[in-house]
């Protein structure tokens, strides 16, 4: 690590600093209003991928519908999807409902034991310092998106964050600076720091209470560490969705239990191959994925999303469903549903947008 922060002396200060500006400065969150492991574990596989503002409302919604360890353990996976909607990367969804089946039937208790923990699915190194640390004050470091730039910065490396050798290092440093009590205040503060005062661009190092430590601000580096990940090439992707009709129902089929958005429900959708037109897509998903011989309609609507580099249109056509019986090859199920049902259906946010479109058209029919 080799740094003078990390003599004795000098560290008791940083964290004596940084403490006194967290309990004066700390934002008021949800789930830092007591230490409940519960509270705390969902609060953190939440964060772990979505932003602060959007996690709030979020998580007390899934706490008022699961409040309690076994209550999660108790629901339905397609309950605790729906939930989730709208979070993204439903997996954390997934593993955090499989973890609570698999500790209430150890018990029903939420343990302090690092090895229990390291276990259950979706536990990676962040949940598990972040909770043992957070909600039993284990000694355990964190590294997430806040905390790597203020490590970065405080020991001026201009390593690409992202690069296995630099991983290894920032927890490194992020074990060395975490003290043996409250290591959970420490982590929250040292999150908070990141997101208030060591932002990613422009960050306020006259407000910060440990810019004496920091390697960077001493070398005028702030506005060049951490080292920008190189860019990402958006890829642009076409696919269409077919909202097959049969009377004033509508088809939804159940997505594999693998892959993107497993087990969730959509409106058949496929990607287009190069140079495919629309409606031989539409054609190949009614005639070769669903089986069925349906004819095809006007455009409904298109959606543009985003999921990681893929930039993503989505046409959406009607169809009006003639005769076949759905195959059971690509989807787990398939049902006729009213456009009142699919609201418990847990979908994609796009496929949202499309069934609130429908259900929105379908109440305008009605009134006439
Ligand atoms: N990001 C990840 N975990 C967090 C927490 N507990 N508080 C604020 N931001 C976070």
């Amino acid at each position: 690590m080799n740094s003078e922060l990390l003599e004795s002396r000098r560290l008791t200060s940083f964290r004596r600093r940084l403490f006194r500006w967290f309990a004066s400065q700390q934002r008021d969150l949800p789930w830092r209003q007591n230490r409940d492991p519960y509270r705390i574990w969902v609060s953190e596989v939440m964060l772990q991928q979505t932003t602060v503002a959007t996690v709030i409302p979020r998580f007390e919604r899934f706490l008022t519908q699961f409040p309690t360890l076994s209550a999660l353990a108790n629901a339905d996976e397609q309950e605790v999807l729906r939930s989730w909607e709208g979070l993204g990367y439903y997996r954390r969804a997934r593993d955090l409902h499989r973890s609570a089946k698999l500790l209430v039937e150890q018990g029903g208790m939420l343990p302090d034991d690092p090895d229990v923990w390291r276990e259950l699915p979706g536990v990676g190194r962040y949940i598990l310092g972040a909770v043992l640390s957070q909600a039993f004050d284990r000694p355990m470091p964190i590294v997430e998106a806040n905390t790597l730039r203020v490590l970065s910065r405080l020991f001026a490396r201009r390593d690409d964050p992202t690069s296995t050798p630099m991983r290894k290092w920032l927890w490194e440093a992020a074990e060395a600076l975490v003290p043996r009590k409250n290591a959970g205040t420490f982590n929250q503060a040292m999150m908070e720091l990141g997101a208030l005062v060591c932002m990613p661009s422009s960050p306020r190092c006259d407000e910060c209470p440990v810019a004496a430590d920091c390697g960077s601000f001493q070398a005028g580096l702030q506005n060049e560490i951490p080292a920008k990940a190189p860019r990402t090439v958006a890829e642009q992707v076409r696919e269409v969705a077919v909202v097959v009709r049969d009377g004033s129902k509508a088809l939804l089929v159940q997505r594999p239990a693998t892959g993107r958005w497993a087990r969730m429900w959509e409106f058949p959708h496929t990607t287009l191959e190069k140079k495919e037109t629309l409606e031989h897509a539409a054609r190949r998903l009614l005639t070769e994925t669903l089986g069925i011989k349906a004819t095809l309609g006007p455009e409904i609507m298109t959606i543009r999303h985003a999921v990681t580099r893929f930039r993503i249109t989505m046409v959406c056509l009607d169809a009006q469903f003639r005769s076949g019986k759905i195959g059971d090859e690509h989807y787990l199920d398939a049902r006729w549903l009213e456009p009142a049902e699919w609201a418990s259906y847990p979908v994609s946010t796009p496929q949202r947008q499309l069934a609130d479109e429908l259900a929105k058209q379908s109440r305008q029919l009605r009134l006439f």
